[in-house]
């Protein structure tokens, strides 16, 4: 059994009245997928903004490979976010005027590497998921699921050990939902990625080991937990 890599205690978070987060907690090990599911509403994207140290919480911690991030200055989770996560969103979310492989590098570009060397691994990556073919094109030009593998591809390079994917196959059918699911799974069992997964879709739910339940701002481990 690994230990865990990140984790989120206590979180609370207002946006004006309205709490947002009321005291969860999320524990996610090393390699492991963490589904995490609830209403609309109810907090998931505040949660999962939380802990990849996009949004602070008012209180509550959340520890990083046994780094207090709360303590952490902008500049150092910055960082953090750049070296060891990755992100996917439901759509919109690649560069409109960058080529598909421009898009997939620029994360590697961003932390100094030349050119030449971003776009192979990018390449690398894109064939994995399957979008190889689609390097020149732009995201405009391409189907949402095809757009989708690109943004995961575009998640995976830099190597994070934890991607965040909030509704990743939101705006997708269910086979191209699949086919992306398949290949983010697959892609983070090869390079040993942790997963935090927000879905509606139990059908997504079902890749993950674990499942946070999130309503009105709190969370339940419903793992274990059997459906009557
Ligand atoms: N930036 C913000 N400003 C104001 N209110 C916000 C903001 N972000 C979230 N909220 C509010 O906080 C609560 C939780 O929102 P959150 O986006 O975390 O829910 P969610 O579970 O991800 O919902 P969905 O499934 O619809 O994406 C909601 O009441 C929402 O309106
Ligand atoms: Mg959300």
């Amino acid at each position: 059994m690994t230990s865990t890599l990140l984790s989120g205690s206590g979180l609370r978070k207002a946006y004006g009245p309205t709490p947002a987060l009321d005291g969860a907690d999320i524990a996610v090990r090393a390699g492991e997928i963490v589904a995490v599911t609830g209403p609309s509403g109810s907090g998931k994207s505040t949660l999962l903004h939380c802990l990849a140290g996009v949004v602070r919480p008012d209180s509550g911690t959340m520890h990083y490979d046994g780094r207090d991030m709360s303590r952490m200055s902008d500049s150092a989770l910055s960082a953090l976010r750049r070296g060891e996560f990755g992100f996917v969103f439901q759509f919109g979310q690649l560069v409109p005027e960058l080529t598909c492989v421009e898009n997939v590098a620029l994360p590697l570009r961003l932390s100094g590497i030349r050119r030449r060397e971003a776009e192979r691994r990018a390449l690398e990556w894109m064939g994995r998921l399957e979008v190889d073919d689609l390097a020149a094109k732009r995201p405009g030009e391409v189907s949402g699921g095809q757009g989708q593998r690109v943004a995961v591809a575009r998640s995976l390079v830099t190597k994070p050990r934890v991607v965040f994917a909030d509704e990743p196959t939101g705006a997708l059918d269910s086979y191209n939902g699949e086919r992306v699911m398949n290949l983010l799974v697959t892609a983070a069992r090869e390079t040993g990625a942790a997963v935090v997964l927000v879905t509606h879709d139990a059908q997504v739910a079902a890749y993950s080991h674990r499942e946070i339940l999130v309503r009105d701002g709190k969370s339940t481990d419903v793992t274990a937990v059997e459906i009557p």
